[in-house]
């Protein structure tokens, strides 16, 4: 009785491992994310190509609010509905976008799972997170020598990610690319210099619809941005090197 659960990368069908498509390949039963009724879910559309023709596929509803509490029944009911069909004996994945350790569905998932579904065996299979799609593209480095690293969620507490930025050499700004702008100039404020490279990107190694933006700080500030949607990225390094 065990459950795998995949992640499928930032979006090209081509940036999977090859266990996370022989096990996509393989399996019987696949959950994804939405995060709403008859959404489609995005890690669904990344490994289509992949999915037999007799999987069944099962998008599972994670509204995207902030008051866990309400988000509590959500995790429950979504973890009992897989460990019911691994335990049918059906051959189960559980999918992701990019890499399942970083804010994703699974994290409460795999909870539940440990809590209330002990008998319930599981391997997770990494997969490439956007940072490191973002960097590729971009051509840059998130860290070297010493530098540190820090990722943030952007749309949360802006005092929070101004000491963040202070403190240390990258930053990587995920969720919510409506607050970009507003990160920008806090950078500026909190010791990020002129020249530093700030990278933005949209649906980052998805078929058709990439945005893509390399651009100095100082090139930034008081301008809009490029992207509002959620799924937008943003890497904003102090030491700018070349
Ligand atoms: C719920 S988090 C999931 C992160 C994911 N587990 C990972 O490893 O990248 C969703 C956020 O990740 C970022 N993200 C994931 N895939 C992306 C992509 N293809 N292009 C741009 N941003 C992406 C966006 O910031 C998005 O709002």
């Amino acid at each position: 009785m065990k459950l795998f659960c995949v992640g499928c990368g930032p979006g090209d069908p081509e940036l999977l491992t090859v266990r996370a498509v022989n096990l996509i390949k393989s399996a019987e039963v696949i959950f994804a994310p939405t995060a709403r009724e008859g959404k489609p879910s995005i890690a669904l559309s990344v490994v289509e190509k992949y999915i037999d023709r007799s999987t069944k596929t099962v998008s599972l509803v994670f509204p995207m609010v902030k008051d866990r509490e309400s988000l509590k029944d959500y995790w429950k009911r979504n973890a009992e509905e897989i460990a019911g069909t691994v335990r049918s004996g059906k051959n189960v994945v559980y999918l992701t976008v990019g890499d399942p350790a970083l804010y994703s569905t699974w994290i409460y998932i795999h909870r539940e799972l440990k809590r209330n579904h002990k008998d319930i065996e599981v391997e997770i299979v990494p997969g490439i997170a956007s940072m490191f799609a973002i960097a590729a593209k971009a051509g840059i480095s998130l860290a070297e020598g010493e530098e540190t690293v820090a990722i943030v969620p952007a749309c949360y507490d802006m005092e929070r990610v101004r000491r963040t930025a202070t403190a240390c050499d990258t930053v990587i700004f995920l969720k919510d690319g409506r607050y970009f702008d507003s990160v920008i100039e806090m950078l500026g404020e909190s010791g990020f210099p002129d020249g530093a490279d700030i990278a933005i990107a949209q649906d980052i190694s998805a078929e058709k619809g990439e945005i893509l933006e390399i651009k100095k700080l100082s090139d930034l500030l008081g301008k809009k941005g490029p992207t509002e949607k959620y799924f937008s990225i943003m890497v904003a390094k102090k030491n700018a090197r070349d």
